[in-house]
C-alpha cells in the first residue's frame, strides 16, 4: 500500500508529503530525488531537476521521470511525492495506481503563480504567455488525474499547515474501507479462511509469502492435529482427522510467493442431529445474529461461526509459528484457569502432556474433572488461557491504530467464544497505583513486566503476556428456553457432538492468532525499516 500524494508545482506535495510519512513512520520518496540521482549515475555529474530539465528539454526529462515513477512504485507502505506532470502520462498513472491511495492537492492557480515566483518558474514555461500556458497545464493535469484520484484536496494559504492532518484522518478512513474484507486478516501476510462446519471443505489461503520457504504439509498437520476433534474424553467425539492438502503455491517443497491454498475436507460432518433444530435460535450461538444479518444460513454445526472455521486459522498459523521460530520466537499458550480451578505455575514442558492443556501439573486433573462434572450435570464450563509470546524484539507494532496489542486483541477476539483479553497486569492495573504498574527500568533492563511487553502498541522486548477469557460452550444438554425464526417460545436440549469446555481445543487457536499477528507486524517492519536499516 502506497500513498501518492500529487498535484501542480507549488501546492506544497512535498511538505505535506513529508508530513504525512513522519506522522505514519513511514518513508517518503520524492520522484524529484530519484531523477536527480539516475541522472548522476547514467551522467557521472550532479544536477537538480530544474537544470536538467533546462538543459536537455522536457522530453528527455518525462523520460527519466517514467524511470523514477518505476523505481518508487516498487516500494511499499511509503508515501511517493510525485509532480502533477507525470500524470499527464498513463505509463505512470498505471505504476502509481497500483495499491495506492492517490491525493491530488489542488489549489487556486494565483496562488501557486505566487508561490512560483519565489521558487522559481518551470523552464517548459517560458515567454510572455507563460502564466496562460502555466493555467492549461493545471487543467490538464485535474483533467487527468481527478477521475483516478481518492483524495481531491484544496491548499489555501489558511489550511495548507493543518493539510496533513485533514488528510491522514481521510487516509485512515480509506485504509479501514478497504480492509473490509470480514474473511481476511493480516496486512503483509493475507490470511482468507472459507468453509463451513458441515459444508465440503474448509482451509486458508494465505497471500504475501516470501518465495522459497521450506514448507510441508507435515508441517502444517502438526498444528492441526492438536487442534483436531476426538483427541481426549474432554473434547468432542467428532471423529476428523482434519488432514491437509495443500494445492498450491508451493513447488518442490518451497513456497512460490503465489498464494497458498490449504485444504481439509470434513469426512464426518453427521448433519441429522441438526435437522429437528434448524428453525431455532439456539442460546449461546451466533445463529439469532446470522440470521438477522444474512435471512439465510447454513444451521448445521453453525456453519460458518463454527469452530470447526479455525481448521484455517490454525493452517495458517503454523506456517508463521514456524517462520517466527526462526527467528527465535516462541508462543505458547495454556490453560490458565478451567471452571473454578486456578493454575498457580506454568510449566511449559507439562502442556502437551495432559488433556487439559494445563501448565500447572498440580491442577491439571482437578480441571479435567471441573469438565467431566459440568458434563454430567448437562452443562459446560469456560476458562481463561494464558498466552506468552518469547524471544520478541523490541519495536514490532505500529502506533495509533496498528498497536501491536490492539491488532492481537482483534486477533483473539475473532475466535469463537472468546469474550475478553488482557495485557500484562490487565484489569487489576485499574486497581493499581502508577507507581506499583509502572514497569521501571535499570541496568539496561526493565524490573518488572506490567505492561505485558507492549508500550505504545510496540514490543519492548520483554516476554507479551496475554490472558484470554473464553466462554462455557453454548451447546448444553440442559433444557433452555429460546425462540424459533416465527418469534415463538420454545425449549431446547442441544444433543449431538460439543466439546464440554473449548479451553484445551482452542489453545491452539489461539497460539496460530498470536503467531499471525506477530509474524505480519515483523514483516511490516521489514518494510518500513529502522533509520539504521535493522528490523
Ligand atoms: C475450537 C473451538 C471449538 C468449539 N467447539 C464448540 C462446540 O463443540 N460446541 C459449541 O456449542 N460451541 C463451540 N465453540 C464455540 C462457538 O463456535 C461459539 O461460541 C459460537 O459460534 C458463538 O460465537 P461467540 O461465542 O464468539 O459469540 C467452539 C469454538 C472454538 C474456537
Amino acid at each position: 500500500m502506497k500513498i501518492i500524494v500529487t498535484g501542480p508545482k507549488g501546492v506544497g506535495k512535498s511538505t505535506i508529503g513529508k508530513r504525512i510519512a513522519e506522522t505514519l513512520h513511514i518513508p517518503l520518496f520524492e520522484t524529484d530525488e530519484i531523477i536527480e540521482s539516475l541522472f548522476e549515475e547514467t551522467h557521472g555529474n550532479k544536477k537538480s531537476c530544474r537544470q536538467i530539465a533546462k538543459e536537455f528539454g522536457e522530453s528527455f526529462f518525462r523520460e527519466l521521470e517514467k524511470e523514477a515513477i518505476k523505481q518508487a512504485a516498487l516500494h511499499d507502505w511509503c508515501v511517493i511525492a510525485t509532480g502533477g506532470g507525470a500524470m499527464l502520462f498513463s505509463e505512470n498513472r498505471i505504476q502509481l495506481r497500483k495499491e495506492s491511495i492517490v491525493t491530488l492537492l489542488k489549489a487556486e492557480v494565483d496562488f501557486l503563480w505566487q508561490r512560483m515566483q519565489i521558487t522559481g518558474i518551470p523552464p517548459f514555461l517560458q515567454g510572455a504567455d507563460a502564466f496562460d500556458q502555466y493555467c492549461q497545464r493545471v487543467e490538464k493535469l485535474y483533467e487527468a488525474t481527478e477521475h483516478m484520484s481518492d483524495i481531491i484536496y484544496t491548499i489555501s494559504k489558511e489550511n495548507e499547515e493543518s493539510a496533513h492532518e485533514d488528510l491522514i484522518q481521510q487516509i485512515s478512513f480509506i485504509l479501514s474501507q478497504w480492509m473490509y474484507a470480514p474473511n481476511t486478516f493480516g496486512q503483509v501476510l493475507k490470511v482468507t479462511t472459507f468453509g463451513e462446519s458441515h459444508g465440503k471443505a474448509l482451509g486458508a489461503v494465505v497471500d504475501g509469502l516470501k518465495p522459497g520457504i521450506p514448507l510441508s504439509a507435515e508441517d502444517i498437520q502438526k498444528q492441526l492435529d492438536r487442534r483436531r476433534p476426538g483427541q481426549s474424553t474432554v473434547s468432542t467425539q467428532r471423529k476428523e482427522a482434519d488432514s491437509v492438502e495443500i494445492v498450491s503455491g508451493l513447488f518442490e517443497g518451497k513456497t512460490t510467493g503465489t498464494p497458498l491454498c490449504m485444504i481439509v475436507y470434513n469426512k464426518d460432518p453427521d448433519s441429522k442431529a441438526y435437522e429437528s433444530i434448524k428453525d431455532i435460535f439456539r442460546p449461546g450461538h451466533a445463529d439469532f445474529t446470522f440470521w438477522h444479518k444474512y435471512g439465510i444460513r447454513d444451521y448445521r454445526g453453525g456453519g460458518r461461526s463454527s469452530g470447526r472455521e479455525t481448521v484455517g486459522r490454525v493452517a495458517a498459523g503454523a506456517i508463521a509459528l514456524k517462520m517466527l521460530k526462526e527467528k527465535g520466537v516462541a508462543i505458547v499458550a495454556y490453560a490458565e484457569e478451567i471452571g473454578d480451578i486456578k493454575g498457580e505455575r506454568v510449566d511449559i514442558n507439562f502442556i502437551e502432556k495432559n488433556p487439559v492443556r494445563a501448565a500447572d501439573p498440580d491442577k491439571a486433573h482437578a480441571m479435567e474433572e471441573a469438565i467431566k462434572k459440568a458434563q454430567a450435570d448437562h452443562d459446560s464450563v469456560g476458562g481463561i488461557v494464558g498466552c506468552i509470546v518469547k524471544g520478541i524484539p523490541a519495536g514490532l507494532g505500529d502506533p495509533v491504530f496498528y498497536k501491536l496489542d490492539a491488532r492481537l486483541a482483534m486477533a483473539v477476539m475473532s475466535i469463537g467464544a472468546v469474550k475478553g483479553v488482557e495485557f500484562g497486569s490487565g484489569f487489576a492495573a485499574a486497581r493499581m497505583r502508577g507507581s506499583g504498574n509502572n514497569d521501571q527500568m535499570s541496568n539496561g533492563k526493565f524490573l518488572t513486566n506490567n505492561a505485558g511487553g507492549i508500550l505504545g502498541g510496540i514490543s519492548t522486548g520483554q516476554d507479551v503476556v496475554m490472558r484470554i477469557a473464553v466462554k462455557p460452550t453454548p451447546s448444553i444438554a440442559k433444557i433452555q428456553k429460546t425462540m424459533d425464526i416465527h418469534g415463538d417460545s420454545i425449549d431446547v436440549s442441544i444433543k449431538g457432538r460439543h466439546d464440554p469446555c473449548i479451553v484445551p481445543r482452542i489453545i491452539p487457536v489461539v497460539e496460530a492468532m498470536v503467531a499471525l499477528v506477530v509474524y505480519d507486524a515483523w514483516l511490516l517492519q521489514e518494510r518500513i525499516g529502522r533509520y539504521d536499516g535493522t528490523v
